[in-house]
């Protein structure tokens, strides 16, 4: 088995609340996540795809193909959006990088063919990262 990885990129804003916490619990938890004006993250979406190496390409899965999937249906769906206004499942979820691979992992799934997919990891910030093998 053979795990092929293509990278993605994209930014979006978003703010973490729980309405049914005052504030003070809010800034509690969420501490600046929180702040009522939202916040932007350059997001890195790694996404791997598993599979047997084709006998006549060589590949996994065309990574060009990978590319373009997750820039159509990701990419260009969340890029520069509020997640929490823009976003309708966001509308009852918290719309943190932890369900936020959920949802990117539902889109993606379906459209994975020729192999299947095995991860999806999103990098919110350098140091802090999720990742998803839909479990
Ligand atoms: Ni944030």
């Amino acid at each position: 088995m053979v795990y092929l990885t293509r990278v993605e990129h994209f930014n979006a804003a978003h703010k973490l609340y729980n309405a049914k916490w005052s504030e003070e619990e809010n800034k509690a938890v969420f501490g600046k996540c929180c702040n009522p004006h939202f916040h932007g993250h350059n997001f890195d979406l790694f996404v791997t795809v598993k599979g047997e190496p084709d006998a006549d390409t060589g590949f996994v899965m065309n990574a060009h193909v990978l590319s373009k999937i997750m820039k159509q249906e990701i990419c260009d769906r969340f890029d520069h959006k509020n997640l929490n206004m823009d976003v309708e499942y966001f509308k009852d979820v918290q719309p943190s990088s932890e369900n936020f691979v959920k949802v990117i992992w539902q889109i993606l799934e379906p459209l994975i063919t020729d192999c299947e997919l095995h991860c999806i990891k999103l990098m919110e910030t350098p140091r802090i990262y999720v990742e998803y093998y839909g479990e």
